[in-house]
C-alpha cells in the first residue's frame, strides 16, 4: 500500500467549539471534509456528520461545501454525535449509490449508564435501511478499505498498548444478554502524502490513539507521522493515562497536532505543553491543507 496523495484538504465541518465572532456554529459533535488528490483523481469524503444537522448545513453553506460534490461518506464509529444527520446528508447529495463505509458492527445496540441508562449509539432515522433509501450504499468491512491510492480507513484497530483501555463504559446487547462493549468499529482515516508522510484523522479515538498510528504505521511501513487530526477522548482519562498518551504520541515527533472534541482539556494541555505551537486545539472552520 504503497501508492502516495499528491496533497491531502481537510476542512472542519462541525466541532464542539467555533471561532469567536464568525458565522460558524459549534455542537457536540465532530464532522471532516476530506479531499485527496493525486496525479490521476480526486476524491471528496465527509467523515463523520455530528448530531446537529442544522449546524452542519450552516457550517457547510459558510465554508463553501457543495454536497453534490461528495463521492463517499466514512463513518468512524456508532456514537450518535458523529452519526446523526447521515440519511438527510445522502438525500441531500441527490446521489443514488454513495459509499458509507463503516464497520460492519456499527449498527448494534449501544448503550450508556450515566447519568442514566440510554443509546448512544445510531439513532432509528439513520439506520442502515434509512441509509439505503437515503440513496447510500453501505460499505461495510472489518478490514482496511483503501479509497485510493494513498487515502485508506485502519479498519478495525488491534488493541496492543497497555495503557489506552476505552474510558467510556458502554455496554451492549447480545440475545437480550448485556456486554461491555469495546466498541470494535472505532476506524479512523489514514493518509499518505508524497514528501511529508502519514495524516492520521480519527473520530473519537475509542480504539486508542497509539494504536491507531501503530495501525497507520503497519498500513503504510516505514511511513513517518506527519499529523494527527480529530478526536482523542481523553476526557475523563486519567493523568498517568494522559502522560503516557502524550509521550508516546510525540515520540513519533508529529509535526502537528490538532485534537478537540473529546480530547479534553488536560490533554490538550498536556500536548501543548510537550509540542507549543506544533499542537492547535481544533475547532469549526479549521483547514489543513497538506501537499508534497
Ligand atoms: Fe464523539
Ligand atoms: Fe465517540
Amino acid at each position: 500500500m504503497m501508492e502516495k496523495l499528491d496533497s491531502l484538504r481537510i476542512l472542519t465541518l462541525a466541532e464542539n467549539t467555533a471561532p469567536f465572532g464568525g458565522s460558524l456554529l459549534g455542537q457536540h459533535g465532530l464532522s471532516f471534509l476530506i479531499e485527496g488528490k493525486s496525479e490521476q483523481a480526486t476524491l471528496q469524503v465527509i467523515m463523520d456528520v455530528g448530531q446537529d444537522y442544522d449546524a452542519l448545513c450552516n457550517n457547510m453553506e459558510k465554508l463553501n461545501v457543495d454536497v453534490g460534490q461528495i463521492d463517499a461518506v466514512v463513518l468512524s464509529h456508532c456514537h450518535y454525535d458523529h452519526t446523526s444527520g447521515v440519511a438527510a446528508l445522502l438525500t441531500q447529495t441527490k446521489k443514488r449509490g454513495v459509499p458509507v463505509i463503516a464497520h460492519p458492527h456499527i449498527f448494534r445496540a449501544h448503550f450508556i449508564n450515566t447519568p442514566v441508562l440510554r443509546h448512544v449509539g445510531i439513532m432509528e432515522g439513520n439506520n442502515m435501511q434509512s441509509l439505503v433509501a437515503a440513496g447510500g450504499q453501505p460499505f461495510l468491512t472489518r478490514d482496511p478499505l483503501p479509497l485510493m491510492p494513498g487515502l485508506t480507513t485502519t479498519g478495525e484497530v488491534p488493541r496492543i498498548t497497555s495503557f489506552e483501555e476505552s474510558v467510556l463504559k458502554v455496554f451492549t446487547i447480545n440475545e437480550g444478554n448485556v456486554f461491555r462493549d469495546s466498541m470494535p468499529d472505532d476506524i479512523s482515516l489514514v493518509a499518505c502524502i508524497k514528501g511529508r508522510g502519514l495524516v492520521v484523522i480519527t473520530g473519537c479515538s475509542h480504539a486508542g490513539i497509539i494504536n491507531i498510528i501503530k495501525q497507520a504505521f503497519s498500513l503504510y511501513p516505514g511511513e513517518e507521522l506527519h499529523v494527527v487530526i480529530g478526536g482523542l477522548h481523553l476526557e475523563g482519562a486519567g493523568s498517568e493515562r494522559i502522560t503516557k498518551t502524550v509521550e508516546e504520541l510525540c515520540s513519533f515527533r508529529p509535526d502537528l497536532v490538532s485534537a478537540g472534541h473529546c480530547t479534553g482539556f488536560d490533554a490538550q494541555v498536556a500536548f501543548y505543553n510537550v509540542l507549543g505551537d506544533r499542537f492547535v486545539p481544533l475547532s469549526a472552520g479549521a483547514e489543513f491543507i497538506i501537499s508534497k
